[in-house]
């Protein structure tokens, strides 16, 4: 199994990446793209699937270009994750040292996920489909469950199956837009968990969309329903309560997308950064404070700083309601701000990094200069994290420790905590 979810088959000397293989799956496959030692490929028809795959929870999981795994044994979904970090570190992160890397399981491998972006399409009558793209297509399968969507999302998905709306008369009928629905524990009022949803209209000027979002609002289980474009009117919502701390966001922004791991993230994140007792404390990438926010304590300074400008505004809304002191959260891109304080000579003893998919910037000057002597790396991407740490190590730092959460089950993706230190530093790291 190679990262991406690709099985790897060799023939003839050549290797070819099959997407979507397992192994032990004998299949006939298309060439996507040959680089000649090597080939990229898909699976045309399968001769005889592996052993390992059982039946699946979703009745779309063979058409439906989301979750890979689903009906694939979770031991070895752990397993190809845990290869997929090691390898990562290994080959990309030329990193020589022996690393065992403990992955946590989740404990739910279903209906997880408290965030999912569908399409929405639009037919004559006013019914509307709501689905995800088929596998490497554009085409929609409508679906009206989906397997590792919370119950509160499904429920509503279910709702929205059978609704009628006004059709809007200038949308073409076969354009889909994208809508988000995300679950948010029980804000007050009706029992249960109610979710919210964003629509992004196709063209952002659009207001054909207006009358359904009108009556998605009226849909029981909906607590706001909206458009992208008008989130400065949406409501501040409680996604998570941890530590004594609520943690809100508004619909549209960022959130991790399994809360249950998420929390275990964020106490091993706090567990690590109590064990150095640092003074100063930089969050790159800070989101709304998910990982930062309780780690104001003891007179201790913490600075968060984020792209998003709604994050931040988040950010600091949750600094005021929760009654935090010594956290400043700011606006703007990471790097500059690193150079920014670099040049000032203002010091961070550890610095706390999540960026997106992409990972960091690549240089380390700045962080050198702001004296970080830790970092905790929080990555969605093994490849680019073992990039980065590669990086970091050539540049001084030591890794200390690594750990997967699976926070993605029944799909190839995972989610790291590395640690890094400066020689010489000792602390307890879990
Ligand atoms: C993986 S999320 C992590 C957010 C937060 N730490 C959390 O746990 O919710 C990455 C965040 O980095 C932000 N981002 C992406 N590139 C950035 C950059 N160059 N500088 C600052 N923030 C950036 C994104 O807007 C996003 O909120």
């Amino acid at each position: 199994m190679a990262f991406g979810g690709k099985g790897v088959a060799r023939v003839d000397g050549k290797v070819f990446f099959v997407t979507d293989a397992v192994p032990g799956d004998v299949v006939d496959v298309e060439i996507v793209e040959d680089s000649g030692r090597y080939a990229d490929a898909r699976i045309a028809a399968f001769k005889t699937p592996s052993t390992l795959r059982g039946p699946s929870p979703c009745r779309f999981s063979d058409q439906c270009g989301g979750c890979q795994w689903l009906g694939i044994p979770y031991e070895n979904q752990l397993a190809w994750k845990r290869q997929f970090v090691e390898t990562a570190l290994g080959r990309i992160g030329r990193f020589h040292g022996e690393v065992l890397v403990p992955v946590s399981g989740s404990g739910a491998t279903i209906e997880y996920r408290n965030r999912i972006f569908l399409r929405g399409v639009f037919a004559s009558d006013g019914s509307v489909s709501f689905g995800y793209f088929r596998r490497g297509s554009r085409d929609l399968i409508p679906v009206d469950r989906c397997a590792i969507a919370r119950p509160a999302i499904n429920d509503v998905l279910g709702r929205l199956g059978s609704a009628r709306f006004h059709r809007p008369v200038n949308l073409r009928a076969s354009t889909p837009y994208r809508m988000e629905i995300q679950e948010i524990p029980q804000q007050g009022g009706d029992a249960g968990a109610q979710v919210v949803i964003t629509v992004y209209p196709p063209d952002p000027a659009c207001r054909d969309l207006d009358a359904f979002v009108a009556g998605l609002r009226g849909l029981p289980g909906v607590f706001w329903a909206g458009f992208i474009k008008d989130l400065k009117d949406a409501p501040l919502v409680v996604f998570d309560e941890q530590g004594g701390i609520k943690y809100h966001t508004r619909p549209g922004q960022f959130q991790q997308v399994n809360v249950a791991h998420n929390r275990l993230v964020r106490s091993l994140v706090h567990e690590i950064v109590e064990g150095y007792k640092p003074a100063r404390v930089l969050d790159l990438f800070c989101g709304s404070g998910n990982l930062s926010l309780g780690l104001c304590r003891d007179g201790r300074h913490v600075e968060g700083i984020e792209f998003s400008e709604a994050a931040i505004a988040t950010a600091r809304e949750n600094v005021r309601i929760n009654k935090i002191t010594g956290a400043l959260y700011l606006a703007g891109s990471s790097e500059k701000h690193l150079w920014k304080c670099a040049k000032k000579g203002e010091q961070f003893d550890l610095v706390i990094a999540d960026p997106p998919r992409e990972g960091m910037f690549k240089d380390l000057i700045p962080l050198q200069k702001i004296g970080a002597r830790v970092i905790v790396y929080v990555s969605c991407d093994p490849a680019t994290l073992a990039r980065d740490v590669g990086a970091l190590i050539r540049g001084g730092y030591a890794l200390k420790s690594v750990r997967a959460f699976d926070f993605f089950p029944n799909t190839w993706h995972i989610e790291t905590v590395v640690v890094l230190e400066r020689d010489g530093l000792k602390a307890d790291v879990p």
